[in-house]
């Protein structure tokens, strides 16, 4: 194996060219934000970030870099040899960053790409200012891919919602939105996004789109689109929108975050939206004024992680949230203070709804059950009652808008319908081949549609639990086995 080694690099430095194998040095200039920031982010923002840097050396901006943490600047510009962070990049010891226990050292060619910025003065861009917030700019300097005519594989349904005329469903694609008929199950519009996924839809009042998703670990963002847009081009039949760069089709993005939209959520009147995710942080717009003139009101850090779930009460002035720290909270938005937790679940909480006398909280997870709880703000709250008969993980749960039924999606591959009165059961949905990952009810609340890990979306009349029509979510790919009748032509 030695021997292996030696011989692939002697072929190596063999290749090189001729000033490296004499000892010289490449000096083609080094861009800081396309050569080096990329370096920092994926190895270092992890621990030197904005927050709480370790080190107290935050690298997400360049003057807080220079300014160094518990010791000084970490940068002598032109002089790489002097420079500490050159140093901790090529230490043996404990010193060394990343730091050992943490992995490997960086790659001797990364090292040697910060070694020749800092030679070259350790210059910043003309476009960068020492302020700059690294972050935002390297996620500024992404561009989305185009969708793929057709699809090779199907994708995730993470996301699906009804038009407001219950003509049409919007699911969640690959950087895009699909927009598909529900009468034939076919495909008839296609809307590109920066956006890798949607993990939450929801449609205002006035028709516009609000979509949360974003790209895991990279960014997260709740986009408002306008499907009424004249479309860029139409293709057999299809309709394409460029919710990229096209203004008027992306109306507004309400929010740029750092880590992927979860949740949605919008009040009866649909005068407030809120929204939870990653950065475990929910957001409040007042939507009053329109979407132009949307304000953010308020953002809460309630949670101690992700928040999957958020709902708002009947009367719009209270919000309950789910979350990966195990619990559901409810919020009190015109006091802006956290009214109660509900702790019993023990386990992550994927969905919450709020009765809608505003009596009970519903909350649903990992733990199969969906558990009802009161909400006596002087008593904390209180569970009532269980509801439990998934053989999985509750990944969903939604609330009629009509009835005083309780809707969940689980990693059991089924969808149930409960009365939340009774606490029983009323249908079981099943015909899904893999976990349900979303679900959505038309507006006049009879179809109910669900979308699964493998990218099935199937339609139910409801109450009756009826298969209506199933199909692939993903252009271009067809259902291994359908169980509903043909569509009509
Ligand atoms: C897993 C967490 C972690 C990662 C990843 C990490 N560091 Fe560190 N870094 C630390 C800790 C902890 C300290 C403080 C060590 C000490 O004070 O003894 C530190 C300190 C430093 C310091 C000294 C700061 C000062 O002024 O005291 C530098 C420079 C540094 N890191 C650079 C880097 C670079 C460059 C990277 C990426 C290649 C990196 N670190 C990645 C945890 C990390």
């Amino acid at each position: 194996m030695v021997r292996f080694l030696m011989v692939v690099s002697l072929l190596l430095f063999s290749c090189l060219p001729a000033w490296s194998q004499q000892g010289g040095r490449d000096n083609s200039p080094v861009s800081f934000i396309r050569d080096v920031a990329p370096i920092f982010k994926e190895n270092c923002f992890g621990c030197h970030g904005a927050k709480n840097p370790k080190g107290k050396l935050d690298m997400t901006k360049i003057e807080a870099l220079r300014k160094g943490g518990t010791k000084d600047d970490p940068i002598v510009p032109g002089k790489p040899d002097e420079s500490h962070l050159v140093d901790v990049l090529k230490a043996s010891d404990a010193s060394r960053m990343p730091p050992r226990e943490t992995g490997d050292a960086l790659p001797a060619a990364k090292i040697a790409v910060i070694e020749r910025w800092i030679s070259q003065g350790a210059k910043i861009d003309s476009e960068l200012t020492p302020s700059t917030d690294i972050v935002k700019q390297l996620r500024r300097r992404w561009t989305p891919p185009a969708p793929l005519e057709k699809y090779s594989y199907p994708v995730q349904m993470t996301a699906l919602a009804f038009s407001p005329d219950g003509k049409s469903l919007v699911a969640s694609g690959h950087h895009e939105l699909t927009i598909w008929d529900t009468e034939s199950g076919k495909l008839t519009g296609r809307l590109k996004t920066r956006s890798r996924r949607a993990m939450a839809l929801t449609f205002l009042p006035d028709g516009m789109l609000v979509a949360g998703g974003g790209r895991p670990g990279e960014e997260g963002d709740v986009s408002v689109y306008n499907l009424k847009a004249a479309p860029a081009k139409t293709v057999d039949g299809v309709a394409w929108f460029d919710g990229v760069s096209d203004a008027k089709v992306l109306v507004r993005r309400l929010l740029e975050t750092d880590d992927e939209v979860q949740c949605l959520a919008l009040s009866t009147d649909g005068k407030s939206l809120a929204a939870g995710g990653c950065d475990r942080m929910i957001h409040l717009w007042d939507l009053s004024p329109g979407i132009a003139g949307a304000k953010l009101l308020q953002s809460i850090e309630n949670h101690a992680d992700w928040v999957f779930g958020v709902a708002f009460s009947a009367d719009g002035k209270r919000l309950a949230s789910a979350s990966r720290d195990k619990t559901a909270k409810l919020w009190d938005i015109t006091a802006k203070e956290s009214l109660l937790t509900f702790p019993d679940h023990q386990n992550p909480v994927f969905g919450v709804a709020l009765k809608s006398d505003g009596k009970l909280g519903y909350s649903a997870g990992e733990d199969r059950q969906i558990r009802s709880w009161t909400i006596t703000t002087d008593q904390g709250a209180k569970q009532a009652k269980t509801m439990a008969g998934h053989n999985g993980p509750i990944l969903k749960l939604i609330q009629h808008s009509k009835n005083p039924w309780l809707i969940t999606a689980s990693a059991d591959n089924s969808v149930r319908l409960w009365n939340a009165d009774t606490a029983a059961v009323m249908k079981t949905m099943a015909g899904h081949t893999d976990h349900v990952l979303s679900i959505a009810v038309s507006p006049e609340g009879s179809t109910l549609a669900s979308g699964s890990y493998n990218g099935e979306i199937r339609l139910w009349k409801i109450p009756d639990g009826t298969a209506i029509r199933d199909f692939s979510g993903s252009p271009g790919q067809q259902l291994a086995s359908t169980t509903t009748p043909a569509p009509k032509k």
